[in-house]
């Protein structure tokens, strides 16, 4: 099924612009549930949706509360499972998959296919299953790899942090000196526990300053299990200047024994002198300073604006909000004045996602266009996340206040890159 979204502008007649919808499913499991008559098992059906989207977490040594490894240790769970997959509350992606431009890196969430799957063997009463039928179990890589490579750089947090065995989670900023002299343009980027302090490190998101004291800056990189760093686009690249800090958000969660983390952060180069075509920025944008959130309200809605004078190429976006933060969505509007709504996200204060657009959809929008952002925050009880319900809440930099701005990463192109750009989508959706 494929949905193509198309609109006039400025000399070509029609631009095949925003987005090109491949829904990106169906390949998982040929034996769902829904397919056939043959009861679901864990050993057939089960254990290889666990292996492929769960067990980077749920395994021992990893973040997740318990491990998904095998029969006997997920059965307890089956009707948890139950709940979590078939309201997307697990795995932790957030997208809505009904609206806006599919197609991301490092999607880790199930096709409609394995949720059926998963809640038919619930409701069979969890059976194992014939155990010849049980899948190898899964390898993973080594906890101290870098994906993108050996980096050139390596930028650890100040001090290890040491994480106790039992505690409220631990949310904070660390800052590190880069130590570079000069300015360098980087290829790739990861961010990445220590070896000991994986299972500790819920998320871990990188931040570039220009100083110690210096505004929070751009946006760097995520870390998250399951996600391996990010290598930027062939020709693009993110410019470190000389002397920058990392700030290091960090969300650090016990786990029944006293624990030591030394995140780090690690980059790569492009050799001295040489400079990518485009600059790939990772900016906050239509930050909304004039929150008013109302005591008890479960749907309150804001809305703020970024235009962009040039015309770019959006690689991907990250909502942000504080902890009564909900839902947001972004959107296109163009400057014909139709508006076309990129992505829909979900807000859960627990996890930090950035959501990266797959190349052959990445949205294009021509210069003049504004990025519209709808965020909606809940300050009702029934947000878990809500500190005090009773309480008004408007912008701040505390973590009581609240937030709504997206992140968003995007390189500018000119009107001849622009065009060869809608060719190249257009030649695409031919194909399809
Ligand atoms: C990116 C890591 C990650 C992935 C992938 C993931 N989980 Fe989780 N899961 C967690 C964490 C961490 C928690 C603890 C709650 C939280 O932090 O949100 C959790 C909690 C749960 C719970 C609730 C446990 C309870 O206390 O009741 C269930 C059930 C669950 N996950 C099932 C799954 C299943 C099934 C999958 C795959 C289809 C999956 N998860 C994929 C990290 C993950």
């Amino acid at each position: 099924m494929i949905s193509i979204i198309r609109f006039p502008f400025g000399s070509l007649s029609i631009g095949w612009i925003v987005a090109v919808a491949i829904l990106s499913f169906s390949t998982a499991n040929p034996n769902s549930a829904v397919a056939q008559d043959t009861p679901v098992t864990f050993t057939k059906d089960i254990a290889p949706i666990f292996q492929d989207s769960c067990q980077t977490c749920h395994r021992e040594g990893a973040i997740a509360p318990m491990s998904l490894m095998t029969y006997e240790e997920s059965r307890p769970w089956a009707r948890s499972i139950k709940d979590k997959v078939s309201t997307r509350t697990m795995p932790p992606w957030y997208i809505d998959k009904n609206v806006g431009v599919q197609g991301f890196r490092y999607d880790r969430s199930l096709t409609d296919d394995q949720i059926e799957t998963i809640v038919a063997w619930v409701d069979a009463g969890a059976p194992r299953g014939n155990p010849s039928d049980m899948p190898q179990p899964r390898e993973f890589a080594e906890r101290d790899m870098w994906h993108i490579g050996e980096p050139d750089l390596i930028v650890p947090i100040p001090e290890p942090f040491v994480v106790p065995a039992d505690g409220a989670n631990w949310w904070g900023d660390l800052f590190s000196e880069s130590g570079l002299t000069e300015d360098r343009w980087i290829k790739a980027v990861e961010t990445k526990p220590s070896a000991e302090g994986f299972p500790v490190v819920h998320h871990a998101v990188t931040r570039l300053q220009e100083s110690l004291d210096a505004d929070e800056g751009d946006f760097l990189n995520e870390y998250a299990q399951g996600k391996n760093g990010d290598a930027f686009p062939e020709g693009t690249g993110r410019l470190v200047k000389a002397g920058s800090v990392i700030r290091f958000n960090m969300h650090y969660a016990s786990i029944g024994k006293e624990t030591t983390d030394r995140t780090s952060v690690g980059l790569t180069f492009y050799p001295k002198g040489e400079e990518p075509k485009h600059e790939l920025f990772s900016r906050a944008l239509a930050q909304n300073y004039d929150l008013d959130i109302p005591p008890g309200e479960d749907e309150v809605r804001h809305d703020s604006y970024h235009p962009f004078p040039n015309n770019v190429r959006l690689t991907g976006f990250q909502p942000h909000l504080h902890n009564r933060g909900k839902r947001q969505c972004i959107e296109a509007i163009l400057p014909d004045g139709n508006t076309q709504t990129i992505s829909c996200a979900t807000w859960d204060f627990g996890w930090h996602i950035v959501y990266n657009y797959e190349e052959d959809v990445q949205p294009l929008l021509p210069k003049g266009t504004f990025l519209h952002t709808i965020t909606w925050h809940d300050n009702s009880a029934s947000n878990r996340w809500n500190p005090d319900p009773r309480n008004w809440a408007g912008f701040g930099q505390r973590s009581s206040d609240d937030m709504a701005f997206t992140w968003t990463s995007y390189y500018e192109l000119d009107d001849d890159e622009f065009a060869a750009a809608i060719e190249e989508r257009q030649a695409i959706t031919d194909n399809d």
